[in-house]
């Protein structure tokens, strides 16, 4: 069986726990997109890991990892994060971690470029994690990009790097920023390239090998539906194809591989960085974050938070082809008497019940909300989806059918333990 798990909000949805939950019944675990802009948490008893470039499956044993072509790989960072995971115990080798001899490499000129794109975007600013995303997808599309297997031949790298270099330092002058040492940049990526050298392959034909012997493959998401280059709030978004296609042009493997897209969102909506959000709420913020919740696994920013959308959701099913519903951090939701739920945005002459692509009905979206009534109980120590409280399946039915999708799994705790299976 061949899994997407793809993130249905703006995000943070939960998707690095509900990929370990299902690695157990996989053999190959895939990034195909983003960078280290992304940050999956996976909680195991009393360890803690934030996982960036690392595909979640790198926490088991005797399963494959991949870092497909639809990356974008910081080298210097990967390097930190395989060394920040080894010091835990647990070894990275060759065999556990391939990484796409295609994937593309972020310099450090490029994270500069990202901050200085933001600051002369001011209050306009996306909000970016600053990790060079953008500049390095840029390159990429603009044909003119690194490849890890550029870095191969070291004359033509450093060529590369030094040109590349030199056009990154013209535009940071004109904004009084950081010159770079083009001699330093080089020394950092081929540096970092030599650790990462014994797992750099074709990943493309094994990961079809794989699928023909009949292994399980799980691609891992990294980002959510409305941070989509095509699909999400541009231009509020990322720069890559966060939808389920992404983990296809991202690891080349083809759509017939697919047999399910499990579509991860939270119980109500959060989002971290710029762009609308029409069912934020200031209310519900400051709640979550005084239980300590809802601050970036990446970045530490808080995030904001609001009420469930299920115009954003049921978009999301539709562009993703969502067979199977994972909603998380439903106990969030533990403490409140009544909950709301948006079913279509009020745009003043029109009622909206998809998201709309123009910017000025974003800025005039009211959501049109449903109330329903709150289960007010503890639910984090409930082991078994039936022994929900009646309150709470009944969210969670009516979550499924605005979105036209049953719910799978249901999250009542950050624990690898605490995931319910519907039956
Ligand atoms: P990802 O980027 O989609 O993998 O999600 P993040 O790890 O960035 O953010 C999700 C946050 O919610 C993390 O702090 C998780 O530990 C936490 N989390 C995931 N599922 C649940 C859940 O069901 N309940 C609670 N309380 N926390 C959860
Ligand atoms: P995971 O995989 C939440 C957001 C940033 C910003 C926008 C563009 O952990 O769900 P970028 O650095 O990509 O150019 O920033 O996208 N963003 C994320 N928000 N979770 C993520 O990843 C994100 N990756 C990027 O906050 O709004
Ligand atoms: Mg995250």
């Amino acid at each position: 069986m061949n899994i997407i798990i793809t993130g249905l909000q703006w995000g943070d949805e939960g998707k690095g726990k509900i990929v370990d939950y299902l690695t157990e019944s996989a053999d190959v675990i895939i990034r195909a997109q983003g960078g280290n802009n992304a940050g999956h948490t996976v909680i195991t008893g009393n360890d803690k890991y934030v996982l960036h470039l690392l595909p979640s499956g790198i926490l088991w044993n005797a399963k494959t990892n991949v870092i497909g072509n639809g990356v974008v790989i910081d080298p210097a960072g990967l390097v930190q994060e395989i060394e920040r995971i080894e010091t835990k115990g647990i070894a990275i080798t060759p065999n556990k971690l391939l990484i796409s001899d295609r994937a593309h490499v972020v310099l450090p000129c490029h994270k500069e470029l990202d901050a200085a794109r933001e600051a002369a975007l001011g209050d306009q600013k996306i909000g970016t994690t600053k990790r060079g995303i953008g500049p390095a997808y840029a390159d990429k599309i603009n044909r003119c990009g690194l490849r890890m297997a550029d870095l191969m031949d070291r004359e033509f790298a450093t060529a590369q790097i030094t040109r590349r270099v030199a056009e990154a330092n013209a535009v940071l002058a004109l904004h009084d920023l950081t010159i770079f040492d083009a001699g330093q940049v080089i020394d950092e990526v081929l540096t970092a390239f030599e650790r990462l050298r014994p797992h750099i392959t074709n990943t493309i034909p094994i990961l079809h090998a794989a699928w023909k012997s009949g292994k399980s493959l799980l691609f891992e998401g990294a980002q959510g539906t409305l941070l989509d280059i095509d699909f999400g709030t541009y231009p509020f978004v990322t720069s890559s194809n966060t939808t389920a296609g992404g983990s296809c042009t991202g690891s080349g493997l083809p759509p017939t591989a697919i047999d399910a897209v499990i579509g991860v969102c939270k119980a109500y909506t959060t989002r971290v960085g710029s762009g609308p959000f029409p069912t934020g709420d200031q209310g519900l913020s400051d709640f979550l974050h005084g239980l300590g919740r809802e601050f970036g696994a990446t970045t530490g920013r808080p995030r904001g938070c609001g009420w469930l959308d299920t115009v954003l959701l049921r978009f999301a099913c539709m562009v993703n082809g969502v067979t199977g519903l994972a909603v998380t951090n439903v106990d969030g939701l533990d403490a409140y008497e009544t909950l709301q739920i948006c079913t279509a945005y009020d745009v003043g002459d029109e009622i909206h019940t998809l998201p709309p692509a123009d910017r000025s009905a974003w800025a005039r979206a009211v959501p049109v909300y449903e109330t329903l009534p709150g289960w007010q109980c503890d639910t984090t120590s409930v082991t078994s989806y039936q022994q929900l409280p009646e309150r709470t399946k009944s969210y969670l039915n009516r979550l499924g059918q605005l979105c036209g999708v049953p719910v799978a799994f249901v999250g009542v705790g950050p624990d690898r333990k605490q995931t319910l299976v519907v039956p």
